[in-house]
């Protein structure tokens, strides 16, 4: 079944939005199956957004993701990559439905508290960069059978 990496940026840490961001996720009904908080180095920083190696906002990106705690999560569940993303919004926080994560918590694009694979395969790279497979947790929630017919 499929797995997203998602993550609190600095900002969305320093503004206390850890626990509504990942209620938001369980409340849909998705398995919190990977947690932690630390602050990223350079080198994870720049391998997470390698993608982005050489755009002019590329340095900025790095210095704001490593200037404080992040909380890197990873949720499993039907579609999670692709709701995840819905549910977090646009990149410009201004341009984003009232109900995304981005748009109920934020304006400027640099500071937009969170992170969401955009693909199956970012995700899968991603949880593999963050986590190791014995902090990822295999378990079956009661409610399963209540979330999925
Ligand atoms: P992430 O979930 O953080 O990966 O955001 P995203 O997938 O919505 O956007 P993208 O991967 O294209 O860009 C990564 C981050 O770089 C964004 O969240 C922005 O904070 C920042 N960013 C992207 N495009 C620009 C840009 O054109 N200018 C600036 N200043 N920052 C940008
Ligand atoms: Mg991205």
């Amino acid at each position: 079944t499929e797995r997203s990496f998602i993550m609190v940026k600095p900002d969305g840490v320093h503004r206390g939005l850890v626990g509504d961001i990942i209620k938001r996720f369980e409340q849909r009904g998705y398995k919190l199956v990977g947690c932690k908080v630390l602050v990223p180095s350079r080198e994870l920083a720049a391998k997470h957004y390698a993608e982005h190696d050489g755009k002019p906002f590329f340095p900025k990106l790095v210095d704001f993701l490593t200037s404080g705690a992040v909380v890197a999560l990873v949720f499993e569940g039907k579609d999670v990559v692709k709701t995840g993303r819905t549910m977090i919004g646009a990149t410009n926080p201004l341009a984003s439905p009232p109900g995304t994560i981005r748009a109920d918590f934020g304006i400027d694009m640099g500071r937009n508290i969170i992170h969401g694979s955009d693909s199956v395969e970012s995700a899968m790279r991603e949880i593999a960069l963050w986590f190791r497979a014995d902090e990822l947790a295999d378990y079956t929630p009661v409610a399963t059978a209540w979330i999925y017919e």
